[in-house]
C-alpha cells in the first residue's frame, strides 16, 4: 500500500524539506469555527441544506453551523437533559437525525453504566425541531460512531468501543441489544477504543478499529447481523507511524477525470492527519497539518452545491495547553478537487 503525503507549511518547514524537492500541492484548510475553551469536539452530520451539526462531549449541546457564511457562528440546536455530553449522530431520513447522550468519564471514555441514551432531532419544521426520547440503553459503557442501517430504516447500528461490538437499536420499539462481537472489534490491553468510525453502504459497514489500527468492512444481513468475515483495507500503521483512526466520511461516488469508479474514504486521523483512503486498492493519500488539524475526531463532506460537494469538514478534537486546558477544538473545510 502506497501513502503519499502532502506536506503542510509547517511540517515541511519542521522536517526542513529541501529546495527542489516538489511536495504535491497541499489542499488549502480553512477555518470554519473554533469553540470556547474545553468543549471537547467528537462528531458530525451534515444537513442537505449545508448546515453541519456538531456535537461535543463535553456539553450536551447539539451545535448547528453554517459552512457557508464568513464568521460563522454556532448556535444550540437543543440541550439534552440527563447527559455531560454527545457521542454519534447520523442522519435517519431525511433531515431526522439520531443521536447518543451520556453522562461521560472523558478520561476513560466511557459512560456510566445506564446513562446512554438514544434521541432523534427532526428538522422537518417550521419553527425548533422536534426532539423524541428513543431509548435508554442499560448495558453499554459506549455507543460511539452511529449509522442507520443502509436498507432498514428502522435499525441504527452503534460501535461499542469497549466491547468490541456493534448493537442494533430499533428506533421505533427501543428494543435494543448486539448485533454482532469480534475480537477484531476490541479495544486493546494500551489503547481503550476499540471500533470507533460506523458508515454503511451496500450490505457493508465501513469501521475503523482505533486500538488495532485498521480500517475495515464487513458484510451485514437486513437485520443487522454479521454476514462473512472482517476484512482489513487499510492499515493506519502504514500511512504513519503515530497515525490513530478516527471517524470516517465515504464518498463512493467520486470519480477519476476519465469517468472510472474511484470510491474512497477519508479518516479523521490523530494527531494531524486527514487520510484518504480508496476502496478500490487500500492505497492513502495523507494530509498532515501540525497547525489546522488537531486531534482530528470526525469527519464529513458537505451537501447542498457541488462546491460543498468537495469540501471534506473535519472537527478537531482540539490541543491541550500546559495547563491542560482543550484549545482550538472545531471545525476545518478542506477544499479536495
Ligand atoms: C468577519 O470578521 C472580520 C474580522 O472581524 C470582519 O472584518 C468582517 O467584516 C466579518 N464579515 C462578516 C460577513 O461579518
Ligand atoms: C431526567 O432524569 C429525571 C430523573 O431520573 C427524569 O425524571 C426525567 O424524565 C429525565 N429527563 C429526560 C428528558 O429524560
Ligand atoms: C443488554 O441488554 C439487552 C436488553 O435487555 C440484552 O438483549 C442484551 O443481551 C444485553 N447485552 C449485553 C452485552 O449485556
Ligand atoms: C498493520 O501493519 C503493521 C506493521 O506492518 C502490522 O504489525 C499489523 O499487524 C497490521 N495490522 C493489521 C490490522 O493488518
Amino acid at each position: 500500500m502506497k501513502a503519499s503525503v502532502y506536506i503542510g507549511t509547517f511540517v515541511a518547514a519542521a522536517l526542513g524539506v529541501q529546495a527542489g524537492v516538489v511536495a504535491p500541492t497541499q489542499p488549502s484548510i480553512r477555518n470554519v469555527y473554533t469553540f470556547p475553551k474545553n468543549t471537547f469536539i467528537e462528531n458530525i452530520a451534515v444537513r442537505s441544506n449545508s448546515k453541519l451539526l456538531i456535537t461535543s462531549m463535553s456539553v450536551p449541546d447539539l451545535f448547528l453551523i453554517d459552512p457557508t457564511v464568513a464568521n460563522a457562528t454556532a448556535p444550540i440546536v437543543h440541550t439534552f437533559a440527563n447527559a455531560t455530553g454527545i457521542s454519534g449522530i447520523a442522519e435517519i431520513s431525511p433531515d431526522v437525525f439520531a443521536l447518543v447522550t451520556g453522562v461521560w468519564d472523558l478520561i476513560n471514555t466511557r459512560a456510566q453504566l445506564g446513562s446512554l441514551a438514544v434521541w432523534t432531532v427532526d428538522f422537518n419544521r417550521r419553527t425548533t425541531p422536534l426532539v423524541r426520547f428513543v431509548t435508554q440503553i442499560q448495558n453499554s459503557t459506549i455507543f460511539n460512531g452511529i449509522v442507520r442501517h443502509p436498507t432498514n430504516p428502522r435499525i441504527l447500528l452503534a460501535a461499542d468501543s469497549a466491547l468490541g461490538a456493534v448493537w442494533r437499536v430499533d428506533l421505533v420499539s427501543g428494543a435494543y441489544g448486539v448485533a454482532f462481537v469480534s475480537p477484531l472489534l476490541a479495544p486493546t490491553e494500551t489503547a481503550h477504543l476499540g471500533i470507533n468510525g460506523l458508515k454503511a453502504a451496500g450490505s457493508h459497514l465501513y469501521f475503523t478499529n482505533s486500538a488495532q489500527k485498521y480500517f475495515g468492512k464487513v458484510g451485514i444481513d437486513a437485520n443487522g447481523n454479521q454476514v462473512g468475515a472482517i476484512e482489513v483495507i487499510s492499515n493506519a500503521t502504514a500511512a504513519g507511524a503515530d497515525v490513530v483512526y478516527d471517524d470516517i466520511a465515504l464518498n463512493l461516488n467520486k470519480k477519476r477525470k476519465n469517468g472510472q469508479a474511484a470510491p474512497e474514504a477519508w479518516i479523521a486521523s490523530h494527531p494531524d492527519y486527514a487520510i484518504g483512503v480508496s476502496l478500490v486498492d487500500g492505497s492513502q493519500r495523507v494530509i498532515a497539518d501540525a497547525v489546522k488539524l488537531l486531534n482530528p475526531t470526525s469527519a464529513a463532506f458537505g451537501r447542498g452545491s457541488f462546491k460543498e460537494e468537495k469540501t471534506l469538514y473535519v472537527t478537531n478534537g482540539g490541543e491541550f495547553t500546559p495547563e491542560w486546558d482543550l484549545i482550538n477544538e472545531g471545525v476545518v473545510a478542506i477544499d479536495l478537487r
